[in-house]
């Protein structure tokens, strides 16, 4: 099993949303899970022109960045780890602009029965927009949430603790494939919308609406 690590501090290693992502890491190698860690600032990742050339021809970018390696690390990945930290209650610009560039993984849910997992540190505690915009993204593309960790800066050994047992969790939700009821049946209405943007673009995205039908899930 494969873990993936996206760090968007520009503190990078020296982050404290780094170091607190390194104890969910810990966990998971601890647990047989090979990790490996991006930190976003470090690689190029241009803004989406929403040119929608990834839809008609799938994961093709005329952007010539870092953004086709991750993407492609995140596909090959059981498990994806979003760390951020708060800014102005969101992930960071950088991470949005990642995610912006991903939405072939939401026409085709792509990340369907991988499991994603949030890492928000902040500077007054408050990381809850956060970590539910994390949980949103991955249910969207068809994740499910293995849940976050939140902290604030100056962080003690309690909250390495709470992110060490997600790493557990997460882990353990990889090995058994863990079904969240209440997230499959959110992922499934999205799911259903998309069927109906698929029929209506299939002349427009021709990629993406093969995929369905090769998936049989038009
Ligand atoms: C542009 C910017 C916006 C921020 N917005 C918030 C915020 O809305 N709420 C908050 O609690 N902290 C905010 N912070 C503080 C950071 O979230 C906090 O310092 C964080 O722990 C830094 O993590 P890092 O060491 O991984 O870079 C902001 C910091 C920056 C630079």
């Amino acid at each position: 099993m494969k873990a993936l690590l996206i760090s968007s501090s520009p503190h990078r290693e020296e982050s404290s949303t780094f170091l607190l992502a390194k104890e969910v890491l810990r966990a998971l190698e601890e647990d047989g899970v090979s990790c490996e860690e991006i930190h976003l600032h470090g690689c190029k990742v241009f803004f989406c022109k929403s040119c929608e050339t990834c839809h008609v021809k799938i994961l093709k970018c005329p952007l010539t960045d870092d953004v086709a390696m991750i993407l492609r690390k995140m596909l090959d990945a059981d498990g994806i780890i979003l760390a951020s930290p708060n800014y102005i209650n969101n992930v960071t610009a950088s991470m949005k602009t990642l995610l912006d560039r991903s939405s072939h993984f939401i026409h085709c849910k792509r990340l369907l029965e991988k499991y994603v997992a949030g890492v928000v540190t902040s500077g007054s505690g408050f990381a809850d927009m956060v970590l539910e915009y994390i949980g949103y993204y991955g249910r969207t593309c068809g994740a499910q949430y293995s849940g976050g960790v939140s902290a604030v800066r100056a962080f003690g050994q309690d909250k390495k603790e709470e992110a060490f047992r997600l790493g557990k969790k997460m882990a353990a939700d990889m090995r058994t494939k863990r079904s969240y009821p209440e997230q499959m049946k959110v992922i499934e209405e999205s799911r259903k919308h998309f069927a109906r943007v698929m029929k209506l673009r299939k002349n427009e995205w021709l990629e993406e609406y093969q995929y369905w039908v090769e998936k049989g899930w038009l």
